[in-house]
């Protein structure tokens, strides 16, 4: 159909000739529209996460203005609308409390409006599943441009990658290596630029994610924040989502089984975050696309590690992208990827990056030569975590991968706080720390505690990992021989509540398997006694939250969001 034929869904705002098309035209005339950009062309919005509360954000304003100089080129109408903004840094309890609020607020808002197709601007961490997850249960024409990464980091002579060195530095203040002088000079050398973090975290995971999905154009998610690049990317995006629109290329034409399939490929392959194994079920969940957890594992076990970066490796998001980025790690993956997978470029995921080539192989290594046989997420199961856990292989300790020993256990984060650098905590390098409490009801939100602190002590003895094992997530940006999202959570009377100190418990990651070594009718003698916490939320958003959060294992999503509810609204608006 033609531009001139073609009838958009915003013309049952805007092409109305009755009172209601007067009004919805004549309040936005007073932007300065004039008459013509209300003669059937694509509306697009720009859902922007811009916040100057949420720094890794903050210059999306900008990225927008590129995007709209695309769309107008294009014979588009842009028009860009804030949305709730996840500052992961500077949020309480935790920025993943209000991801399913977020993906609501982007949901209603692009139902609501005379939207036809929508560019996503998002990219500290959680804004990137929250606008995914709200694109999907809407279902238009949909694209993520993600704000890109910040520069390198630099501190006396050497790179600092967000995150991965607070923890490595954090841990030398404690165990008397580092001045506090030092460690406060190294805050303004770490983020000096604009974007989201640099190493492989969270946000630059779930961007490359989106751009393995199909969601973003090809090879845009590694591109520094402050390259000239990355805002011609946007024109480019701007272009496109309007020939979307015309395409009808909706979003859940992208998002399917074999799109997921290759993001858990290629998130092994990138050493990428534990964190998108909730995102990705979440996503799943909304586009009616049945994922599981187990399916994490399965699809990874003959998935090398590619990408040589924090936390994982060595390198930062910067040098990633000299090295080829994205399109280089999809390239060398070849046959392990649905290379058909259709993406917003109109084109298979194999079109897209034919002859990428890998220019630094200390960056990017290759499949015959991996960093490491073995991908990055690994999914557990047991005794202890009877619908799952899971540990990022490529971010632990060889020699504790298999590991029996006593666990010590704190019931809360804060009993945690108060007791780690207690001389005299009855620990040793073979114990197992473990935390209560801290999954998606618990805290509530699922906090990214789970890579607790090394006790002091141990720390002064040159101890630089232990196993630690929890319900809570850890930043992306963590290491160590952790074990995460243990499912049921302690707040719901999981196994993990029932565990006491002195107990053995045994992991051993190459059979998969989390065992409490406690017989079942001790078990169910000290269920007899478990009383939940009452952590006294009795109104509001945390309220609703508790109440309707599902575990880890389905992707902490609220219950009633998942699936999608389409873009029609019957009633005009009055
Ligand atoms: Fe925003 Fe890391 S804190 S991306």
């Amino acid at each position: 159909m033609t531009q001139k034929t073609k009838k958009f869904r915003s013309s049952h705002w805007y092409g109305k000739l009755d009172r209601d098309g007067f009004i919805h035209r004549s309040w936005m005339k007073s932007q300065g529209f004039p008459d013509h950009v209300f003669d059937g062309r694509p509306v697009i919005g720009i859902c922007n996460s811009a916040s100057e509360l949420n720094p890794c954000n903050v210059h999306l304003w900008e990225v927008a203005e590129a995007v709209k100089r695309g769309v107008w080129e294009a014979g588009g109408f842009p028009l860009e609308f804030p949305t709730m903004s996840l500052g992961e840094t500077q949020m309480r309890p935790t920025a993943m409390l209000f991801r399913n609020l977020m993906s609501m607020d982007v949901e209603e808002s692009i139902r609501a409006y005379p939207i036809d197709g929508v560019v996503l601007l998002g990219g500290c961490d959680k804004t990137t599943p929250a606008q995914i997850m709200g694109a999907a249960s809407v279902n238009l024409p949909s694209l993520v441009i993600s704000g890109g990464p910040m520069l390198n980091g630099k501190y006396q002579g050497k790179d600092l990658g967000s995150g991965t060195d607070v923890w490595r530095l954090s841990e030398a203040v404690r165990a008397g290596e580092m001045s506090a002088q030092d460690f406060f000079a190294a805050e303004g050398c770490m983020s000096r630029s604009h974007g989201h973090c640099n190493t492989m975290g969270t946000a630059s995971t779930m961007t490359n994610l989106s751009e393995a999905m199909g969601l973003q154009l090809t090879g845009s998610a590694a591109i520094p924040a402050v390259d000239a690049r990355r805002y011609q990317s946007a024109h480019r995006a701007g272009q496109r989502i309007v020939e979307m629109v015309y395409e009808e290329l909706n979003i859940l034409k992208i998002i399917t089984r074999k799109s997921l399939e290759n993001t858990i490929r290629v998130n092994a392959a990138i050493g990428g975050s534990t964190n998108v194994v909730v995102h990705l079920l979440a996503i799943a969940g909304r586009a009616g696309i049945p994922l599981t957890l187990a399916d994490f594992d399965t699809l990874t076990r003959d998935v090398p590690l590619l990408v040589n970066l924090q936390p994982s490796g060595q390198y930062l998001m910067e040098d990633f992208f000299y090295a080829g980025g994205l399109p280089a790690v999809i390239e060398e993956l070849g046959d392990l990827l649905h290379r058909d997978a259709l993406t917003i470029t109109g084109k298979t995921l194999g079109e897209n990056v034919k002859g990428a080539k890998i220019y630094n192989d200390e960056v990017i290594f290759s499949r015959t030569k991996p960093l490491n046989q073995h991908g990055s997420t690994v999914v557990l199961t047991g005794n202890l975590c009877p619908q799952g856990a899971v540990i990022k292989r490529s971010a632990a300790s060889e020699h504790l991968l298999t590991h029996r020993g006593p666990a010590y256990v704190f019931e809360t984060i804060e009993e945690l706080k108060a007791k780690i650098d207690d001389p005299d905590l009855p620990v040793t390098s073979d114990s197992i720390l473990v935390l209560k409490n801290c999954g998606p009801k618990g805290y509530p939100g699922m906090p990214e505690v789970g890579n607790m602190p090394i006790p002091k002590k141990l720390l002064q003895q040159g101890s630089t990992d232990m196993v630690r094992i929890s319900d809570a997530r850890m930043s992306g940006t963590a290491y160590g021989t952790v074990v995460l999202h243990i499912s049921p959570e302690a707040a719901v009377g999981g196994p993990l509540a029932l565990v006491k100190t002195g107990d053995m418990i045994s992991l051993d990651v190459q059979k998969r398997s989390l065992q409490l070594e406690v017989t079942d009718k001790e078990l169910a003698s000290r269920r007899a006694s478990w009383q939940p916490l009452d952590l006294g939320f009795k109104r509001g958003y945390v309220k609703l939250y508790i109440d309707h959060v599902t575990q880890a294992d389905q992707g902490a999503d609220l219950d009633f969001l998942v699936g999608s509810s389409g873009d029609v609204v019957k009633r005009e608006s009055h």
